[in-house]
Order: C-alpha cells, then structure tokens, then sequence
C-alpha cells in the first residue's frame, strides 16, 4: 500500500485541457463523492460544480488558497485544502480534509492533515480551524463549550480531530427552509414588523451593489466580523473596504451566482445600518442564506426579520417553485435563531467549529510528520 500526498496546482484557466485541470475536476469529483456519502447519497444538494470550485480557486487576493491531493496506491482518493488569510488574523489558518469512504482508516487521512499542517506551519500560522459537517445522531454526543449544542461522539470525522488534537470550540445548526411553505407566513410577518421599524427604509437588489452603498457595506462587513458570536474560536477585525465587497461579488459571478441583497437604511441619517445576503446558483440548487448584520445601534426594531422576508420575497419571485434556502447559525445565537425559527427554518444538521493551537496538542518542533 502506498500514499502519496501531492499539492495541486490551480489551472491557468477554466477547462483549459490540462492535465493540471483533469486532476482539478477529479478532486472537486472526490470532494462531492465525500459529500454525497456524508448526506446519505444527497449528490444533487450538497455538490458543487467544477464553474464554482474553481471560481474559489482562482480568487486569491484576500486569501491564498492550497489544494492537497491523497493517492492509494496511485489512485485519487483524498483532498486537503488550506485557507490562509492574507488581511488579518494571520496567525490563523482553516483546513479541511476529505477521504473517500473506500478509501478510509489507512492512514491518508493523517497523512493529507500533516502535509497541510507543515503549510500552516511554513506560513507561520499557530492555530488551525476546521469546520466540519455532522449529522444528528441518537448516541453519546461531545457537548459545545458554550454550552448549546453538541456533535455525535462515535462519528469518524469526530474520531479522527480528536486524535489529530483538536478542540470543539463551537456549534453552529444547519437549517434548511422550504420557501413555497414559507410565502404566506411572510407578508404577516412584515406586516408585524413594520410597526416597529418607523423610520427605517428596505432597500434590495440583485447582483453588484451600488457604488454609492459600497463603503457603507463594507463597514457593516467589518462588524459582522467581531458581532457574531465566535465562542473560543480565534479571530480578528476583517478589514473590509469597497475593493473588498467589489471582490466578493466577482467571486460569484465567476462562480456563475448570483447574489440578493436586503439593506435597510436609516432616513434620518442615511445610514446603512443592516444587511442579509442570499447566494443563488440555479433555481435546483440550495440557496445560500450568507451574513445578516444589524448595526448594534439599531438593534429592537425587527430589522433583522424585515431585511430577510424582503430578500425572501425578492427571492420568491425570482424562483417561484421550489427554492430551498440553507443557513448556518451559531446554536448560542438566539436572536438570530428566533427570527430563522419564526421564518420556518428547520434544523437538518450541525457543523462543528474545532479549533488546534500550536504549543498544546500541536507540539513545537515539527515536523513530526516523517
Ligand atoms: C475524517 C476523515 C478525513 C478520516 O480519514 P481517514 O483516511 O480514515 O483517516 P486515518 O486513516 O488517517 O485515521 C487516523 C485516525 O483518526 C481516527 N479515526 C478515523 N476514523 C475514525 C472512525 N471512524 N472512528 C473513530 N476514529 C476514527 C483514528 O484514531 C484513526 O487512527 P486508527 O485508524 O489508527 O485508529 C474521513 O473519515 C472523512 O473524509 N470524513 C468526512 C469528511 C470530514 O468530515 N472531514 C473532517 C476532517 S477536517
């Protein structure tokens, strides 16, 4: 039995018929492989296209990103990935590793984590955060430090962070919404809002924000990085400008997405003071429910509830039969949650955020690798 660990290097360009872009689509096929499996043979929700992972691998101003390839005995079974941030937080890197179900308890695991661990440590990162899939399950469960919500204890990706040394330091719910159930709950739900939110205007769009909306947004980018509830997981201030949300949006118009906004505007001030985000791929596919903000300031007027029933209706009529909104809320996040629950979302899994600092578990002097 041989493994072998490899980093891939990202095509020059789309489908460019390179090998470097067989093995490119070949690892995006493990990666949906792995997916599938983990959602009982769910390929169609949890997959992602060959157009949206390299839309990913080739937007690299705000982060570098690295792809690790795992072969059993020259076959492709296994990708690592590495996320280093290049804005802040550059002592804290994310990982990811993926093994084919056939392919597992031979070690590429272990050996895909330490050949990503020696990137994180070439970078000079000292943490390691991985977020990770786990459904619910009935057995013993390893409880969040916060204190809300827990992962099954006997679950393999579970078995395998704890022996590489990581820490569960949070858990957010994955919650799933079926919009053709939710449309009639939400013009009562605005309506019980309004009341509340006198002196306030919602603004929505699709695709790029205005230019003249742009600083504002990336202000509220800014907060949203220090105002989610972030447990013990380490983290810093995002240094959001205009560029940066300029950037985002490309990001998924490569991807071939597109993305809804809601804002709500102070009409005294001007002020954008709240935004929520939906990233939409293909009527068939999930839709991604991404960052809802509302400015500490503005807090108690349900704008929360009213930027995402409007983004929701925008929704709605742009896909009218069958859209399933997707979202990830951390478990200790009542707020947020309470205006998820009351919109109709369901729990359908967790994500675990593990988290391993070099000096504990991660010992000094690697690499221990060999
Ligand atoms: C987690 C995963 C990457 C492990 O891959 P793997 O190739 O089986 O890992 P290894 O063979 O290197 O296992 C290393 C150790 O992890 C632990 N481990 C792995 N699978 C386990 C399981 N099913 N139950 C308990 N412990 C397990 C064991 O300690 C194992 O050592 P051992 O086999 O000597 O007992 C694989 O199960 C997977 O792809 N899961 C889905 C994706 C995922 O959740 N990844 C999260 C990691 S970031």
């Amino acid at each position: 039995m041989t493994i072998e660990v490899r980093e891939l290097a990202v095509p020059a360009a789309y489908d460019d018929g390179t090998r470097a872009w067989a093995t490119f689509a070949e690892m995006v096929a493990v990666r949906n492989a792995v997916m599938a499996h983990t959602w009982d043979g769910d390929a169609a929700t949890h997959a992602i296209t060959t157009r949206e992972a390299y839309g990913t691998a080739s937007s690299q101003e705000d982060e570098r990103l690295v792809y690790l390839g795992g072969w059993l005995d020259g076959r492709l079974v296994a990708r690592g990935y590495v996320e280093l941030s290049r804005r802040e937080a550059l002592h804290v890197a994310g990982v990811d590793v993926l093994v084919l179900p056939e392919a597992r308890r031979r070690g590429v695991g272990t050996a895909v984590w330490r050949a990503a661990r020696a990137i994180c440590e070439a970078d000079g990162r000292t943490t390691v955060q991985a977020w990770v899939d786990h459904r619910p399950a009935t057995g013993p469960a390893i409880p969040a430090p916060t204190g809300f919500g827990s992962v099954p204890a006997d679950a393999p990706e579970v078995g395998f962070l704890l022996r590489q040394g990581f820490v569960l330091e949070q858990v957010e719910r994955m919650s799933e919404l079926c919009l053709d159930d939710a449309t009639a709950e939400l013009e009562r739900l605005r309506d019980a809002a309004l009341p509340h939110a006198l002196g306030y205007a919602i603004r929505t769009w699709t695709g790029r924000t205005p230019p003249e909306l742009l600083d504002a947004l990336a202000a509220l980018h800014r907060r949203m990085s220090t105002d989610a509830p972030a447990a013990g997981l380490d983290h810093e201030e995002e240094d959001w400008d205009a560029g940066r949300v300029e950037r985002i949006e490309e990001v998924e118009e490569r991807r071939g997405r597109d993305m809804l906004r809601a804002v709500a505007v102070h009409e005294a001030t001007g002020a954008l003071v709240a935004f929520t985000t939906l990233v939409v791929a293909s009527p068939d596919r999930p839709i991604y429910q991404h960052d809802t903000l509302v400015h500490a300031d503005h807090r108690g007027h349900r704008l929360g509830m009213l930027v995402k029933v409007a983004n929701l209706l925008a929704l709605a009529e742009r896909v009218p039969h069958g859209a399933r909104v997707m979202t990830w809320n951390a478990e200790e996040n009542r707020p947020m949650l309470r205006v998820n629950e009351a919109l109709g979302f369901r729990a359908i899994g967790y994500e675990g955020a593990w988290q391993l600092v070099r000096g504990s578990s991660w010992p000094d002097g690697l690499p221990s690798s060999a």
